[in-house]
């Protein structure tokens, strides 16, 4: 046989089995289901089925701390400033923005049903997603849905379900028995069809409760099993109601919480474990129903949230919508055909990174437009993975009571400006934090020595141990000036400039890491860029957001850039 025989043998071959090794995907995403919580250690059957049969990330985060921009980042691979979904209703986010976004043609379940894969999604959707207008449009690309819809979504014994274009109302049976029928019927459905299928499994829990009357349900949520987990209490970790305030902004200016409101913590905290403990049911139901169907073999199953969850941290009442590591740091797990056994890793992943990874899993080409990349999921990747070290996080929500959706119910609402970006950097020298807040307050944590983020070096410039310290063997203002410009990159990224932000600065390649971008003849460079500035928005405001320009290594200042015709920087570079 000729060489070139032989080649046209190898990519036909690789054509059938491609066609044949077509796998199938199932995700479970929880609501709000912290790690750092300790809430994996309820779940047994996901550690069995899924931790020591697969991969644990243990740096992978969301990329907005609340429900709707983070669902959404997760189905269109997209930050959220490119999605501009910020927040949970109108004009800043829910349905109505994702549908006049024009994401509804553009986001995982359409790709999915266009290359001919069945999607199934089952549970919370996003939020003002409503019993009017569910099916104006329904969402696009499904084989098939039932979703959670408002008013009903966390009534948990009284929710409110569409069941094609009906409103079904479903008194008294709870809403995770309801989920778990749900998606056991559609794995029924998938394995009928004989097609690839993609099934997403969004159980409300363990979100709090909230009637359809808006009574919050104290200690929320409802617990599946009574009783169960009485005695634990949520973790004292070092940020735990602190002596001395912590943060930043308005977290910093936060009061000791009282001994009533740590116990009613505490009793949270219970409750949500009892709720986690139903999802943990729900995911050995759903391998079992893969085993009888005998597709357990080649289906892919993927376990995460959309945003983390503190209680009693850093002085707060139960809640998210913080940049804190307990809000941002969410489970993900993979299990499936060729994926290696009971292996932990350190790669950084967002959500941003797994609408690409489940086009991977299916064969389908990425999209340019993706701003994030392919997550690593076999040992030989993961060993050698030379992934980007940065997350970017933010938040935009000002004129909200932060403290929590129990305390906006029962007391008047306190406002505060809760606006920030962040990148959160793990490198091979160090981990850090570092975030902009709107009204000028700076973080920065070496998370290495402070992983609780209890002492920020920025919060008054009194001589404090970062700034003795020496980072890549350089003083500590100078590690400032790079995080600066990492963050005025990544917070209007896009494309490529996500992927790669340093190459915004430095298109000549020669800065990749942190690590790079740290060497002595850059320090002027940096010294002379943009800040980050931005003014208290409750959106992405592009015109009140401060600075988005950075200036170019070797390319002069930003007019050098327009006169060459080289300033915009979105793609490539
Ligand atoms: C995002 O949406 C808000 C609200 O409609 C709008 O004011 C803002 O200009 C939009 N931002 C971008 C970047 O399109």
């Amino acid at each position: 046989m000729s060489p070139r025989q032989l080649m046209a043998l190898i990519v036909l071959a690789t054509a059938v089995l491609a066609t044949i090794a077509t796998s199938n995907v199932i995700v479970v995403m929880a609501d709000d289901q912290d790690i750092l919580l300790d809430s994996m250690s309820v779940m047994l059957n996901v550690k069995s089925l899924i931790a020591d049969r697969g991969i644990t990330y243990e740096r992978h985060y969301c990329t907005v701390s609340w429900c709707c921009p983070s669902r959404v980042n997760f189905l269109t691979g997209k930050a959220a400033h490119n999605t501009n979904v910020t927040g949970l209703e109108s004009p800043w986010g829910g349905w109505p923005k994702f549908v006049n976004q024009g994401l509804n043609k553009n986001y995982l379940q359409v790709w999915l049903s266009d290359a001919g894969i069945n999607t199934y999604y089952v549970g919370k959707f996003m939020n003002a997603y409503t019993t009017e207008n569910f099916y104006t449009p329904a969402p696009r690309g499904s084989t098939d849905f039932s979703m959670l819809l408002e008013p009903g979504c966390y009534d948990f014994l009284n929710s409110i379900w569409n069941e094609g274009n009906k409103v079904v109302k479903k008194p008294g049976v709870h809403t995770q028995k309801i989920t778990n029928d749900k998606a056991l019927q559609y794995l029924d459905d998938a394995a009928e069809s004989k097609k690839p299928f993609f099934l997403m499994v969004a159980p409300v829990a363990p979100h709090v409760e909230i009637t359809q009357s808006g009574v919050v349900i104290n200690p929320p949520p409802m617990p599946a099993q009574k009783g169960l987990f009485n005695d634990r209490v949520a973790p004292r970790r070092k940020n735990f109601n602190p002596d001395v305030s912590s943060g930043a902004s308005w977290v910093a200016n936060k009061r000791k919480l009282t001994e009533k409101e740590v116990k009613a913590g505490d009793a949270h905290h219970a409750s949500r474990l009892r709720s986690i403990a139903g999802i943990d049911d729900m995911v050995k139901m759903i391998v079992d129903k893969l085993k009888d169907k005998k597709l357990l073999d080649n289906t892919y199953i993927i376990y995460t949230s959309d945003n983390g969850y503190h209680i009693s941290n850093h002085r707060l009442l139960p809640g998210k919508r913080c940049g804190y590591e307990e809000d941002i740091s969410i489970p993900l797990l993979i299990t499936g055909p060729g994926i290696p056994q009971k292996q932990t890793s350190r790669i950084v992943s967002s959500h941003t990174d797994l609408a690409p990874t489940i086009l991977k899993l299916f064969n389908i080409p990425q999209r340019p437009d993706f701003d994030g990349s392919v997550i690593e999921y076999t040992s030989n990747a993961l060993k050698n993975s030379k992934r980007k070290e940065t997350v970017n996080v933010a938040f935009w929500d000002s004129d909200v009571a932060h403290e929590s959706v129990e305390q906006k119910k029962t007391t008047a609402a306190q406002v505060y400006n809760n606006v920030w970006k962040s990148v959160r950097l793990q490198t091979a020298y160090g981990d850090f934090y570092y975030s902009v807040w709107c009204d000028g307050s700076k973080e920065f944590y070496d998370m290495d020595d402070d992983f609780a983020q209890m002492s920020n070096p920025l919060r008054s410039q009194a001589a404090t141990a970062a700034y003795a310290k020496q980072y890549f063997s350089r003083p500590f203002p100078q590690l400032l000036a790079r995080l600066d410009t990492l963050l005025l990159i990544t917070k209007t990224c896009k494309g490529d400039s996500c992927r790669n932000p340093w190459r915004v600065a430095f298109p000549n390649g020669k800065v990749k890491y942190l690590y790079d971008a740290m060497d002595a003849k850059y320090d002027e460079f940096f010294a002379r860029q943009p800040k980050v500035d931005s003014e208290c928005v409750p959106g992405d405001i592009r015109e009140r957001s401060g600075p988005a320009e950075v200036n170019v290594f070797g390319w002069g200042g930003k007019r050098e850039r327009e006169r060459r015709g080289l300033w915009e920087r979105e793609e490539g570079c």
